[in-house]
């Protein structure tokens, strides 16, 4: 793959949809690996798993195939990855269905969409801003069927909401082990006045918006921690895994991951749910992520790359110290 060095990458709007679906794509693998781990029967995952793949992943294997690889030469090396990869985890689908009690078929599903859609986040999507043409990407937009995902709510047996599950500390270590990385779209509202169609409630619009004196620090609540919803909880426990599961070594590495953070971040502003003194606090938390997360994105040098990156990792390494 050529990327251009020091070059920001920016989500073009036609892959947006797709980075959106990516992060539902690896809350899956978490509810997976959250209910093997929790001893849930496998049979239970994997009916979740199937329905999930019909309903959400194999109309997006099938976009991704009809809109984007399909205008790639027919022998790029990461296109002919990809639809391999697609048809590896179609394969392993077709032996969960013949055997949806395998508790082994489940982890090996999970790895290959775990490592699928890291490899499509991190490298192919850009590939693909690389080649096709704005005119090519902006066509694939008004193609594409603006779905969302509702599997969630109409499933009854959420297997993944075990009864171990008893407050935002054991959230933070159920969510441990996901590697979570999407990159929705831009760098989303909090620092501009930009609206986005992944918009989030208001009140965090206005008051990201009008906070502009960055430097207002955190501070506990008069000496205890401030409480976030567990919700909020679980995005920020996909925040802490990716600054700390990754190794970023080039400044398009760095980059990358500063938009996974990015989409992260969206995703908790959509989700969240709190109000008030906790709700200002997190804000409070949150404003300096934005701000460093977009310095990182305009860095040049890797001394300027890796200060912004362990400023923004340090940042996001406090909440618990501030938050339950
Ligand atoms: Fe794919
Ligand atoms: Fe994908």
């Amino acid at each position: 793959m050529k990327t251009k060095e020091f070059k920001p990458i920016k989500r073009h709007n036609a892959l947006v949809q797709f980075s959106r679906e990516h992060h539902f794509g690896l809350l899956l693998v978490w509810k997976i690996r959250e209910g093997i781990k929790n001893g849930i029967d496998p049979e239970r995952i994997g009916r979740y798993t199937l329905c999930f793949f019909d309903r959400e992943l194999r109309p997006h294997f099938l976009e991704e195939e009809n809109f984007f690889f399909g205008k790639l030469p027919e022998d790029d090396p990461l296109v002919l990855q990809a639809l391999k990869e697609h048809k590896s985890i179609s394969i392993i689908i077709d032996e969960l269905s013949r055997d949806n009690n395998n508790m082994q078929i489940l982890m090996n599903f999970a790895s290959l969409l775990e490592d699928h859609i890291r490899f499509e986040e991190r490298v192919l999507f850009n590939h693909l801003q690389n080649i096709l043409s704005n005119d090519e990407l902006r066509k694939t937009v008004k193609q594409q069927n603006q779905k969302t995902c509702n599997a969630d709510d109409e499933w009854k047996d959420k297997f993944w909401e075990n009864n171990k599950r008893s407050g935002g500390g054991s959230v933070q270590k159920l969510a441990a082990g996901l590697t979570l990385m999407i990159s929705f779209c831009f760098f989303m509202g909090c620092s501009t006045n930009e609206k986005t169609e992944n918009n989030k409630p208001e009140e965090h619009e206005t008051s990201m918006v009008h906070s502009e004196d960055s430097s207002v620090s955190l501070s506990l609540n008069d000496g205890r921690k401030w409480k976030a919803d567990s919700i909020t909880n679980i995005n920020v426990a996909v925040i802490e895994n990716i600054v700390s599961t990754s190794h970023p070594e080039t400044t398009d590495e760095f980059h990358a991951i500063g938009i996974e953070i990015q989409g992260a971040v969206n995703k908790l502003l959509q989700d969240c749910k709190m109000h008030g003194p906790d709700h200002e606090a997190l804000h409070h938390w949150l404003e300096p992520i934005l701000e460093t997360n977009n310095k990182l994105s305009e860095s040049r040098t890797m001394d300027e790359t890796k200060e912004n990156f362990g400023k923004m990792r340090d940042r996001i390494l406090i909440y618990h110290q501030y938050f339950e």
